[in-house]
């Protein structure tokens, strides 16, 4: 059996690695990789592929960047190409990305049947490209893997129940297979002179926060006011928008405790996230992250799909208005535990057989 994965974002690639990896070791299916390069930068693309052992692409599209039309309907013109020559049997997609939607769209033309990791999300805000996405992917699909029991019900509320499996997060096998690693092999918090358990770690891409200054200034502002450091990996998305604000050297010069770094590779984010005292961020995959660390996390957006991580008490929804986030940031009422809500860390043994 020939799978072809379809992979162009970070998250994606880390989504990935631990199903490719045993894709590649089971000896009833063979994996075809396509990059689209919707992310390019060494940071943002190869640093995962060497860290985390990914094979590299059969072939990348460079698609680059572009606007959401053009770069979706650029790679659907692309992947359709790949997949009329290379003809596999199942297309392999993940997550919420404009990847994830024009491999869905060209697989679903062809009629090749499509798996789709992390099926079922919703935030239920489709002002949200990643809603999109995610609805019109979950729609083509065959096989629709899903990390929690929310995402299964979700999607049995749109009327989706055949060949839907709730596996757990493919991002919790990865955070098992590379912690330790990280451990070893990061220098990160002396390079960057932190203390664990002292520091805040942040991140900030999605639109609702770059393309809105008011929301941007205001997550900054919150960020400048906690007494504590405050490490911020930039996105390249908010560092354009920084920069288009004239905000960059507002933010690097007024201020003693905020850290802006360039995107780290997988092993020393993972480090500095198990390390830090508390993560405020609007990815997704981060907000998991944190549960999965028991760090508590404070979401720099109005809602959230991973509902469970602030049901658990451990997420906290702040937007980006600076007292919520400072009012959250003083909490002191955590919880002590984790569960598994997200599954056993064994979600890629329990897809692969299912692909095969
Ligand atoms: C994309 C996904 C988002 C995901 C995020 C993960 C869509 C619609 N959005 O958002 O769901 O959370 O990836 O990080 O697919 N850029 C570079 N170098 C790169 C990549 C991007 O400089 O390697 C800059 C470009 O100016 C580009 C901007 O970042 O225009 C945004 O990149 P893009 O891939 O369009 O969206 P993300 O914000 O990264
Ligand atoms: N990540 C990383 N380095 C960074 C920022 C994030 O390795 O500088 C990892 C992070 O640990 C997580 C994933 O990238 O596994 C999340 O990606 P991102 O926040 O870009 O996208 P989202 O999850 O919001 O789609």
């Amino acid at each position: 059996m020939k799978i072809a994965t379809i992979v162009g974002a970070r998250p994606q690639f880390i989504k990935a690695a631990p199903v490719s990896k045993l894709i590649r070791e089971n000896s009833g299916t063979a994996e075809f990789l396509i990059h689209t390069g919707q992310h390019y930068d060494r940071n943002m693309s190869d640093i995962f592929f060497r860290e985390m052992g990914i094979p590299e692409p059969d072939v990348n599209i460079g698609i680059g960047s572009g606007s959401h039309g053009r770069q979706t309907g650029e790679m659907l013109i692309q992947i359709e190409d790949i997949l009329i020559k290379e003809k596999p049997d199942k297309v392999l997609v993940y997550g919420d990305t404009n990847s994830t939607l024009a491999g869905s769209l060209a697989a679903c033309k062809l009629h090749i049947p499509i798996a789709h990791v992390e099926s079922g999300l919703r935030s239920f805000n489709r002002t949200m490209p990643e809603e999109h996405n995610r609805v019109v992917a979950d729609h083509c699909s065959d096989i629709l893997f899903c990390p929690t029991r929310t995402a299964v019900s979700n999607l049995a509320h749109e009327g989706i129940s055949q060949g839907v499996h709730l596996v757990g997060d493919t991002m919790l096998d990865a955070v098992r297979q590379f912690s330790e690693i990280g451990e070893k092999k990061s220098t990160i918090l002396k390079t960057l002179d932190l203390t664990p358990k002292e520091y805040v770690l942040a991140t900030v891409h999605r639109p609702y926060n770059t393309d809105n200054p008011e929301n941007l200034f205001n997550i900054f502002k919150a960020f400048q006011q906690l007494e504590r450091t405050v490490i911020l990996p930039v996105h390249p998305r908010t560092r354009l928008k920084l920069r288009e604000l004239g905000g960059e050297h507002v933010v690097e010069h007024q201020s003693n405790n905020l850290k802006l770094i360039d995107p780290v590779g997988y092993l020393d984010m993972l480090v500095l996230e198990k390390n830090a005292h508390m993560i405020m961020t609007d990815s997704g995959g981060i907000q998991k992250e944190a549960y999965f660390f028991a760090v508590p996390c404070i979401t720099l957006r109005p809602e959230t799909e991973w509902i469970e991580t602030v049901e658990s008490g451990w997420n906290v929804l702040a937007g980006a208005i600076p007292d919520k986030i400072a009012q959250a940031a003083a909490s002191t009422s955590w919880p002590s535990e984790i569960e598994n809500l997200f599954g056993d860390g064994d979600a890629a043994a329990k897809i692969v057989p299912l692909l095969a």
